[in-house]
């Protein structure tokens, strides 16, 4: 089974749990769009539901496949959220923003009564932090906010490159405007540490942490698919 297979049947899994007239939250990435792919044939076969896209780059793939949406200001509180991740560890703390959306992603996340992630077995991993961390800046005071992020760091032991994340000719840009530091501290030991401290900076918009927000993550590998339940 190839890594677009796992994918499929972690989608698949998903999907199962979405009932009708759901108000549900639609991540970002190459997991995530291969749910929102069953999710369209559904939705074309009559199943009612509407979305809230977690990106722009989401909200373009469910217009082309039917799939009905809406802003999270007109759904403010959302059923469920089904995501991908760059890495979940067995607490179910994950990593995001390997694709740009993490902001979008963790607004939409805590919108959500539930939030279900999926990936490959690639994706699991007995300490988050191989994955480097995405952390979301103003691009004002860009280089204040990455000294600040390197002491933040320090005190917690951390250290590896900071990169400005590049895409084509510039800077990459998120959808809310911002840049984003990739941090490659490699691994991570006290995530929640991390986590409130990086949000204690003034140019840190936000970071790829999600603790406590996934509740189920279903997880495919070659020999079927399993499930990891949060213990909250
Ligand atoms: C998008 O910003 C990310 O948080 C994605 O959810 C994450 O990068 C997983 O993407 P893939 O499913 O493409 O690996």
């Amino acid at each position: 089974m190839d890594a677009r297979e796992m994918k499929i049947k972690a989608a698949e899994a998903a999907l199962a749990h979405v009932e009708g007239g759901m108000r549900l939250g639609i991540g970002t990435g190459s997991t995530a769009e291969e749910f929102v792919r069953l999710l369209a044939e559904k939705v074309a076969g009559g199943f009612r539901v509407e979305g809230v896209p977690t990106s722009e780059r989401t909200a373009r793939l469910c217009v082309e496949l039917g799939v009905p949406l809406r802003s999270l200001d007109e759904l403010p509180a959302l059923d469920l959220t089904i995501d991908g991740a760059d890495e979940v560890d067995t607490g179910l703390r994950l990593i995001k923003g390997g694709g740009g959306a993490l902001l979008r992603e963790k607004i939409v996340a805590a919108a959500s009564e539930r939030m279900i992630v999926i990936a490959d077995e690639s994706k699991l991993v007995e300490m988050l932090g191989a994955f480097a961390l995405p952390i979301e800046v103003n691009p004002f005071g860009l280089v204040s906010t990455r000294i600040a992020i390197e002491k933040v760091a320090a005190r917690l032991g951390l250290s590896g490159e900071l990169v400005l994340r590049q895409s084509g000719d510039g800077e990459f840009t998120t959808d809310g405007g911002h840049h984003i530091l990739d941090a490659s501290f490699g691994r991570i030991p006290d995530a929640e540490a991390l986590s409130s401290e990086l949000n204690s900076i003034p140019g840190v918009v936000e970071h790829g942490l999600f603790i406590n927000m996934a509740a189920l993550a279903i997880i495919a590998g070659p020999a079927g698919v399993r499930t990891l339940q949060a213990n909250r």
